[in-house]
């Protein structure tokens, strides 16, 4: 018995090259970088390179004695790239970790300040935050439901853009509802609010700028930290480091994981803001608020995200990334034109969709199912689909992607 299934079809995967799956059915192009955290394509060969270095030279030690020589630089160029250079920084080893910690970090923070009645967590609805306990329970998925609510206490907000369940709208909560449901459940009980400024479930949504801005000031005022989930849409994977810098809204605390190594290896981070950070520090002398994990910051995992922060800022400063963010913006309209597509958006290189209604619930994973038959790797559920190319896929092989991505929405 397993207890994770295949999401199509079982079969055995032979090797992967650039931005193809060679497997038993064929060879298939990944169009959501493995679970959007490839973007480096799976032959990069100094991301290789620098693991198989340290795992030969210094395969693990704990982090009580030493540094590992990449991890000032790794931790300065992540800090930088969040906009926290005098901010605090803590690595995991997965994204669910990243998330609990910034929520026990917001929690400890307002202790620390002696604000101990504020426990409350503001979390989305259709929001996925990870497979944890905690992270489950600030989670909006409507499976697993059973399992919500058992972590922390938290207060349901809906999105601020209009989503469909089953064919009916349901509700949006703009920045000023927000407020509302703030001071009906009492400011000084409220501890941070937690959500993905791009939406994972429904089809890689943007929140509006309007909504970043009105949340920042909502913060500010209630003193509530603002936590955002960059897990995907984090390094640059919608053209700025962060998304929210794109509309100049920094988070108190940003759960980085995914594409910050490459995909190559299991590490994520959870970076604070200096005004968070103060309040851990006394007189120079850093103040654990928690336990750490063993292998969380071990040589390995912090070379693979030194060396594919480098890779970034190649693939940024040659102007690959954002030749490929404006052919996919470009491909991107080109559907829109389908009367079969609600809704296309292209967010640099995190693309979302929703399905006209008439095709039914389920059509966005019939999407899926048919462009595999393709050999076409996309995400769909319900009656949405998301793409996200690697950020060195060829223009070409785009064009392809997109190609059979309409022909496959015509055959539904
Ligand atoms: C938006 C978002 N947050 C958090 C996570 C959890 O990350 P991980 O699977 O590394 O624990 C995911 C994973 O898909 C995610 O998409």
């Amino acid at each position: 018995m397993y207890l994770y299934q295949s999401r199509l079809k079982d079969q055995i995967i032979h090797s992967v090259k650039d931005v193809s799956v060679h497997a038993e059915g064929g060879v298939y192009t990944d169009a959501i970088s493995g679970m959007f955290n490839v973007p480096f394509g799976y032959s990069c060969e100094s991301i290789k390179q620098s693991i198989a270095q340290t795992l030969d030279k210094l395969p693990f030690h704990p982090k009580d004695h030493f540094y590992s020589p990449e991890w000032f630089d790794a931790s300065a160029m992540l800090l930088k790239r969040a906009k926290m250079d005098d901010g605090a920084l803590l690595y995991v080893n997965s994204g669910s970790e990243a998330i609990e910690s910034s929520i026990a970090m917001a929690l400890e923070y307002h202790r620390r300040k002696g604000n101990v009645q504020k426990r409350k967590v503001i979390c989305r609805k259709h929001s996925y935050h990870g497979a944890t306990l905690g992270a489950h329970s600030v989670t909006g998925r409507n499976d697993f439901s059973e399992l919500r609510n058992s972590g922390y206490d938290t207060v349901r907000i809906h999105p601020p853009f209009p989503v469909t369940h089953d064919g009916k709208a349901l509700e949006t909560h703009s920045a000023a509802d927000v407020e509302n449901i703030i001071l009906q459940t009492g400011p000084e009980q409220i501890a941070c609010i937690i959500f993905e400024p791009v939406n994972h479930l429904k089809g890689m949504r943007q929140s509006p700028a309007e909504y970043l801005v009105g949340i920042r000031a909502l913060c500010d005022r209630y003193d509530i930290v603002m936590i955002t989930d960059e897990i995907v849409s984090g390094a640059s994977r919608t053209g700025e480091f962060l998304n929210t810098h794109r509309y100049g809204v920094s988070p108190d605390i940003v759960a980085l994981g995914k594409g910050i190594s490459g995909g190559y290896y299991p590490a994520s981070a959870m970076a604070t803001s200096a005004k968070i950070a103060s309040v851990f520090e006394t007189r120079g002398a850093w103040i654990p608020y928690s336990y750490s994990h063993t292998y969380a910051s071990n040589p390995v995992s912090i070379a693979s995200i030194h060396t594919s922060l480098q890779v970034l800022e190649q693939v940024e400063a040659s102007g690959q990334l954002q030749s490929l963010i404006g052919k996919a913006g470009e491909l991107t309209r080109s559907i829109a034109a389908n009367e079969r597509v609600a809704r296309i958006e292209a967010n640099g290189l995190l693309i979302g969709l929703t399905l006209d209604e008439r095709l039914g619930g389920g059509a966005g994973k019939k999407l899926e199912q048919l462009c595999f038959e393709r050999k076409l790797i996309i995400r769909g559920e319900e009656n949405w689909a998301c793409l996200a190319p690697a950020y060195v896929m060829p223009e070409g092989t785009l064009a392809e992607v997109f190609e059979v991505l309409n022909e496959s929405i015509n055959q539904l």
